[in-house]
C-alpha cells in the first residue's frame, strides 16, 4: 500500500502501473512490492481488521503495537473516534538534529463501518510520513535547509566538525548555513552570489563558478558532496559519475530536480543503481527526489536499504 507524496499522486500512479484500489491518496497494489519513489509512506505489512465498535477497533490496534496514525480516505469521524482511543502521537516540531526512535509507526484507514486496512509497520518513522522541524527564521536565507536536515536525520549521519564539504548550487546559502552550523568546512559553489552573511562565515569558502565545469581534482577530496543545483537530471548524473570515478567524495546527498511536469524515471533508475545508494521523496521535497549515498546510512524512510544497488528493482 502506497501513500502518495504530497501533490504527486499522478507520478505515483504512473510508477505503479496497474492498481487494485485507490482510496484518496492511498494506492493498493496486491502482490509483489513495486518500485515507487513518489510516496510519503509505504505500508509494509498491510492487514484487514474487522471490528464491531470504535472501542474494539482501538483495542485490536493497541494489541498489535502502540503507534498508529489514522489515514482516513472516508468515514473521517469514525476514524477520529478510533484515534482518540489510541495513545497520542508526537506532533511538536522537532529540533535538529534528533535521533529517530526505533519504535515502529503504523497506519490505518477505514474501508467501511466495521473493517479497516492497517499496517503495523511503514517505511516512514513519522505519522503518515509527515513532520516539521523547529525552524530558524533568522539564520538561513532560504527554507531549503529543511530537506537537507531531513536527509541527514533519515541517514542517521551528519558532517562532523572539520569535515570538508562541497555544497553545489549553494546560493542563497540555506544548505551552506546548515552544514557550517554543524562545524564542518564548506566549499560553496554557485554561479550566483550567496547572501553575504553566509558567504563570510569563518568556515565557508565561496567559489563563484559553474559547478559542472569544475572537475573533482580542481576541488580536491571532500567528505561530503551536496548538490541542490537546478538542472536536468542527466546533467547531475554525468557530474556525479565523474566524482564517483575520481574516488574523491565519500558521502553524497543530492536533489534530483524534475523539469516541467515530467518525472525522469530513467535517470532516477540510474541513480538508484549506484551501489549503496537510494532515492526517495522527502516530506520537505517539492517536485524533486533526493539521492542519498552515505556510509552507514540507517536507511530510514525506505522499504529496504539497497546496499547491493538493487533499489527500485521490485520486492
Ligand atoms: C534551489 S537553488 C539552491 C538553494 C540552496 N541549496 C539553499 O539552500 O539556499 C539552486 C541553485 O542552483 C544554482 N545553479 C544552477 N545551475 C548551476 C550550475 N551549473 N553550477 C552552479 N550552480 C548552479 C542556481 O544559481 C541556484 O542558486
Amino acid at each position: 500500500m502506497y501513500h502518495a507524496a504530497r501533490g504527486w499522486l499522478p507520478h505515483l500512479l504512473d510508477e505503479l502501473g496497474d492498481r487494485d484500489r485507490l482510496d484518496g491518496e492511498l494506492v493498493t497494489v496486491l502482490g509483489q512490492r513495486r518500485p515507487a519513489r513518489w510516496t510519503r509512506n509505504i505500508w509494509t505489512k498491510p492487514l484487514i481488521i474487522d471490528f464491531e465498535s470504535v472501542g474494539e477497533a482501538a483495542r485490536k490496534l493497541k494489541d498489535i503495537q502502540r503507534n498508529w496514525a489514522p489515514c482516513p480516505a472516508r468515514l473521517h469521524r469514525r476514524s477520529a473516534l478510533i484515534a482518540e482511543r489510541l495513545p497520542s502521537l508526537p506532533v511538536k516540531p522537532k529540533p535538529f538534529p534528533f535521533v529517530v526512535p526505533e519504535t515502529p509507526m503504523g497506519a490505518f484507514t477505514l474501508l467501511d463501518e466495521g473493517r479497516m486496512l492497517a499496517s503495523p509497520t511503514c517505511t516512514s518513522p513519522f505519522a503518515n510520513g509527515e513532520f516539521e522541524f523547529e525552524e530558524d527564521h533568522e539564520g538561513p536565507p532560504s527554507r531549503a535547509y529543511r530537506k537537507l536536515w531531513e536527509a541527514l536525520v533519515l541517514s542517521g549521519k551528519m558532517p562532523a566538525p572539520g569535515e570538508r564539504c562541497l555544497d553545489a548550487g549553494a546560493s542563497p546559502g540555506g544548505w551552506t548555513w546548515a552544514i557550517a552550523g554543524l562545524g564542518a568546512e564548506v566549499v560553496a559553489v554557485d554561479r550566483a552570489d550567496l547572501e553575504p552573511r553566509i558567504a563570510t562565515l569563518p568556515n565557508v569558502k565561496v567559489i563563484r563558478h559553474d559547478a559542472f565545469t569544475l572537475a573533482p581534482a580542481d576541488l580536491g577530496p571532500v567528505d561530503w558532496l551536496f548538490s541542490d543545483v537546478i538542472c536536468y537530471p542527466p546533467a547531475l548524473y554525468a557530474w556525479i559519475e565523474k566524482w564517483l570515478a575520481s574516488g574523491l567524495a565519500r558521502n553524497f546527498i543530492c536533489t534530483i530536480k524534475m523539469q516541467g511536469a515530467e518525472f525522469d524515471g530513467e535517470t532516477t533508475q540510474r541513480f538508484e543503481a549506484i551501489p549503496g545508494s537510494r532515492v526517495l521523496h522527502l516530506w520537505h521535497n517539492r517536485h524533486e527526489l533526493t539521492w542519498i549515498k552515505v556510509d552507514g546510512d540507517r536507511g530510514l524512510g525506505s522499504a529496504e536499504m539497497p546496499l547491493d544497488g538493487s533499489a527500485g528493482k521490485g520486492g
